[in-house]
C-alpha cells in the first residue's frame, strides 16, 4: 500500500511519521508545496519541533517514510491520501473572522480530481467545517466522472496535542473515522481502519457517518477550550474574593464527574485549533440560524481574549499605572511548552499591549526563534525598538522592572531566582501567568509575586 500526505505541517508530519513507523511495509510520502519546509523535513533540523519525533523520523526516513514536493506525482502513486493542509479563519468577504477559509483543501481536491488515474481513498486530517467532505465529493465527482473513477472521502480528524503528539499518536484515547454508509463508504473505511490497527487497539477506533466525524473534531475542542475559560472567569472571581483557584480547581476536579484536565486557570489558551475551531462552530450555528447557540459558544472566545487583555493591564496597573520605558521581561513565547508553535498564543497579546503602553519589552523563549517573535509581534517589515529577543532568562530579565511567565516550559521553574533578582531595580515584580513558579520562595527573596487567581 502506498500512502500520500498533503501538508507537512503540526499534524501531517508527526501523523504520517507514526504511520510510517508502525507499518514498514507501507510506503509514506509526505508532499508540500512549501520547498523550505520539504527541505527541513529532509534534513538534521526538523521543522517542527515535538519531544521524540526526532528518533522517529531519523528511524524510518528514506526507509518508507519521504518527504517530497512532487505532490502530483505522490498522488498518482498513492491508494491512501491524507489532506493535512491548513485552514485558517477566513480574514476576507463572508464569514470573515469566523468562517475556514477552504481554498487550500478546494484546490488540493482539485489537483487529486486532475492527476488521479486510479480511485483514490481521500482522507480529511484538517479541520474543518461540518460537509466540508461534500465539497470535496462534488469537486471530484464533477472531475473524475469523464474517466470513471469513483473515490471515496473519509473524515478522520486529528486530535493529537502539540507538545504531545507523539504521545497522543502512540496511544491515542480514540481514532475517529467517518465515512459513507455505504458498501464502498464501509469498504474504504475498513482500509483505514486497518491501517490503525496495526498499533491501536479495535475498540479504541470509532466509525460513524461522514459529518458525525467532522462535527466532533470541532465539538472537542470547544468542549476543552470552554473548560479553560470556565476556570479562567472563575480566576478573576478568586482574585476579587481571596479564594485560590487552584485549590478550586483541585477542589472541583476531584469530582468524578468533572475530572482534574483541563482546569488549570492561564492567561489564556493559544494553539491553532481552540479559537478556530470554536469560530466555526459559531459560524456553523449562525448559518443553520441557531443565533443562541452561536453566541453561546462565541463567548467561551470572548472570555479568552479578555483573561489575555487582563494579565496585561494588571502589570500596568501593578507597576504603578505606567509601564513607559520601563522593561519587562517576557518569558515565553510559545502557545505552551515543549512545542515551538506560536499561533494565538497569549503571548502575542500581552507583548502587543505592553509595547502599546511603551514598555520596553524583551522576550526569551527556548525554542522560538527571534525572527520568528518580531515577525509575529510586529507584522512582516515592521521595525519596533522597544522590542527585543533575549537568548536566556537572565539576559532578559538583567535591569527589568518586571518578569511576566506567560508559557510554563519547565526551564522557569528552577531558574536561579536569587540571581535574577539581583540584577532588578527595586522593588522587584514578578507575574506568574501560569502558576508553575515557586512562590514561597520568591516571596523570601524579596519579589512582589502576582499569579492567576489568588
Ligand atoms: C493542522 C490541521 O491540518 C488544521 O486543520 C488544524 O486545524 C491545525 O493543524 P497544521 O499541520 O498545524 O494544520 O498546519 P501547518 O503547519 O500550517 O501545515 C499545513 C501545510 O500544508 C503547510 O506546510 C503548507 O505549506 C501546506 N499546504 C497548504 C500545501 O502543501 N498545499 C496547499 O495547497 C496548502
Ligand atoms: C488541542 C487539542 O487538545 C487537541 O486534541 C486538538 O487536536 C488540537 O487542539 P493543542 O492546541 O496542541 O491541542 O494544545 P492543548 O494542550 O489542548 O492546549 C491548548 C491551550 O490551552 C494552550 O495554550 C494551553 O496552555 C492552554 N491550557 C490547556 C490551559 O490554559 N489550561 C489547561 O488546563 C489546559
Amino acid at each position: 500500500m502506498k500512502i500520500c500526505c498533503i501538508g507537512a505541517g503540526y499534524v501531517g508530519g508527526p501523523t504520517m511519521a507514526m504511520i510510517a513507523l508502525k507499518a514498514p511495509d507501507i510506503t509514506v510520502t509526505v508532499v508540500d508545496m512549501n520547498a523550505v519546509r520539504i527541505a527541513a523535513w529532509n534534513s538534521s533540523v526538523l521543522p517542527v519541533y515535538e519531544p521524540g519525533l526526532d528518533e522517529i523520523v531519523r528511524q524510518c526516513r528514506g526507509r518508507n517514510l519521504f518527504f517530497s514536493t512532487n505532490v502530483r506525482e505522490a498522488i498518482k502513486e498513492a491508494d491512501l491520501i491524507f489532506v493535512a493542509v491548513n485552514t485558517p479563519t477566513k480574514t476576507y468577504g463572508v464569514g470573515a473572522g469566523r468562517a475556514a477559509d477552504l481554498r487550500f483543501i478546494e484546490s488540493v481536491a482539485r489537483t487529486i480530481a486532475d492527476v488521479a488515474e486510479s480511485p483514490k481513498i481521500i482522507v480529511e486530517k484538517s479541520t474543518i467545517p461540518v460537509k466540508t467532505a461534500e465539497t470535496i465529493k462534488d469537486i471530484l465527482a464533477a472531475n473524475g466522472m469523464g474517466n470513471g473513477l469513483s473515490h471515496q472521502v473519509l473524515s478522520n480528524p486529528e486530535f493529537l496535542a502539540e507538545g504531545t503528539a507523539v504521545a497522543d499518536l502512540l496511544a491515542p484515547d480514540r481514532v475517529l473515522i467517518g465515512g459513507e454508509r455505504t458498501p464502498e463508504g464501509e469498504e474504504a473505511m475498513r482500509t483505514l481502519v486497518d491501517v490503525y490497527a496495526r498499533w491501536v487497539p479495535r475498540d479504541r477506533i470509532i466509525t460513524t457517518n461522514l459529518w458525525s466525524s467532522e462535527l466532533s473534531k470541532l465539538v472537542a475542542n470547544a468542549f476543552l477550550a470552554q473548560r479553560i475559560s470556565s476556570i479562567n472567569s472563575i480566576s478573576a472571581l478568586c482574585e476579587a474574593t481571596g479564594a485560590d483557584v487552584d485549590e478550586v480547581a483541585t477542589a472541583i476536579g476531584k469530582d468524578s464527574r468533572i475530572g482534574p484536565k483541563f482546569l488549570k486557570a492561564s492567561v489564556g489558551f493559544g494553539g491553532s485549533c481552540f479559537q478556530k475551531d470554536i469560530l466555526n462552530l459559531v459560524y456553523l450555528c449562525e448559518h443553520f440560524g441557531l443565533p443562541e447557540v452561536a453566541s453561546y459558544w462565541e463567548h467561551v472566545v470572548k472570555m479568552n481574549d479578555w483573561q489575555k487583555r487582563r494579565f496585561a493591564a494588571k502589570i500596568v496597573r501593578t507597576l504603578f499605572n505606567t509601564v513607559a520605558d520601563k522593561k519587562i521581561a517576557v518569558l515565553g513565547f510559545a502557545f505552551k511548552k515543549d512545542t515551538n508553535d506560536t499561533r494565538e498564543s497569549a503571548a502575542i497579546t500581552v507583548v502587543r499591549e505592553l509595547l502599546a503602553e511603551q514598555a520596553r519589552v524583551v522576550v526569551y523563549d527556548p525554542k522560538v526563534s527571534a525572527e520568528e517573535i518580531r515577525l509575529v509581534v510586529l507584522g512582516l517589515g515592521v521595525e519596533n525598538p522597544r522590542l527585543q529577543v533575549a537568548t536566556s532568562a537572565y539576559e532578559a530579565a538583567d535591569g527589568a522592572h518586571a518578569i511576566a511567565v506567560v508559557t510554563e516550559w519547565d526551564e522557569f521553574k528552577s531558574l536561579d531566582f536569587a540571581k535574577l533578582y539581583g540584577t532588578m531595580p527595586k522593588p522587584a515584580f514578578i507575574f506568574d501567568g501560569r502558576n508553575v513558579l515557586p512562590h514561597s520562595l520568591l516571596k523570601e527573596i524579596g519579589f512582589r509575586v502576582y499569579s492567576i487567581g489568588r
